[in-house]
């Protein structure tokens, strides 16, 4: 496999672009807006910069990284030496549907299908093609570059030599795929989810305040990060959302969202990226302080 078409340059489409760029594959980052593609390669850049002051990669590392990767603003022309499809655009069902229905239609027929949703069915998803079981999961971390973990999901038809292939490109990128199987929230999600939840259930009810929450699981826990400034990492609407695909998809009322959750979502209280959640992001350098931190 040489040829990798990433469909979405937004926060994680540029970081898998990047990720396989680096490792030395050819990638069509593929978006609809010239505005997203233009702020992806930015980023693309900025971080290579910061690997190159690091003295993790060298000048003329970055420069064949960058020149491993071309923009198209068409996903036709983009898919069309493709391998592999990497899909990382919007989270919406029907927008999904609609872009693997299209692949289908102007990939090559050996080309092999992978999406980055995180709650959305691979089944569903694999339907809506010719190819199902050439349909996979392939659900990076945020931020890409960094995180080592991959969960690989099979979908129902998903065959296995799809994903021992899918499986063994995850470790040439030097990442540490899992397989998992798809139901709602896969297994990262689905574990995570719940205590995002519990810790807003917690503030919710006033046993302890925002500040309190976090420190109790950064320092009795060791977790890096308190589980509400993760929250607000991820974005209130994504963890939402998610909890909403579970509680739906096991009928169960122990995924419920929280209503200071959805509450907040409707005020548009998002997280950093609306510049207040349970945290105030609202100047800049404090948000990118709460980001090195994390990512130290
Ligand atoms: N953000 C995270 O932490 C995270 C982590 C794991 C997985 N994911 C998943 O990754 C996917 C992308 O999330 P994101 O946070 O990068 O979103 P984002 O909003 O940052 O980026 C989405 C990009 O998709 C583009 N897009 C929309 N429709 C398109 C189309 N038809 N063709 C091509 N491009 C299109 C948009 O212009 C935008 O640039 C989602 O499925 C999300 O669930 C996100």
């Amino acid at each position: 496999m040489k040829n990798v078409a990433v469909i979405g340059a937004g926060t994680m489409g540029n970081g898998i672009a990047h990720t396989f760029a680096q490792s030395g594959f050819k990638v069509q980052l593929i978006d609809i807006s010239e505005a997203s593609l233009k702020k992806g390669m930015d980023t693309i850049s900025k971080n290579l910069d910061r690997m190159v002051a690091k003295e993790a990669i060298t000048e003329a590392q970055k420069q064949e990284t960058l020149n491993n990767i071309t923009t198209f603003t068409d996903v036709t022309e983009g898919v069309e030496y493709a391998s592999l499809v990497v899909e990382a655009a919007t989270e919406n069902i029907d927008l999904k549907l609609k872009i693997f229905k299209q692949l289908d239609k102007d990939c090559p027929d050996d080309t092999i299908l992978a999406t980055n949703t995180s709650s959305i069915s691979i089944t569903q998803i694999a339907a809506a093609t010719s190819r199902p079981s050439m349909v996979i999961g392939m659900h990076f971390m945020n931020p890409v570059p960094i995180m080592k973990l991959v969960e690989i999901i099979r979908g129902y038809n998903t065959s296995d030599e799809v994903t021992k292939t899918i499986m063994d490109m995850s470790k040439s990128l030097g990442k540490i795929p899992v397989e998992v199987n798809d139901y709602p929230g896969f297994v990262a999600n689905r574990i995570l989810m719940p205590m995002l939840n519990e810790s807003i259930e917690t503030l919710y009810n006033g046993v302890a305040g925002v500040e309190e929450i976090d420190t109790v699981m950064k320092l009795g826990m060791a977790h890096p990060m308190g589980p509400l400034q993760l929250a607000d990492f991820i974005g209130l609407d994504i963890c939402l959302s998610i909890l909403n695909v579970m509680y739906e998809g096991f009928k169960n009322p122990k995924y419920a969202p929280c209503p200071l959750l959805v509450n907040m979502v409707r005020a548009g209280k998002l997280g950093v990226k609306s510049g207040e959640g349970f945290y105030d992001y609202s100047q800049s350098k404090k948000a990118e302080k709460v980001a090195k931190q994390f990512l130290k």
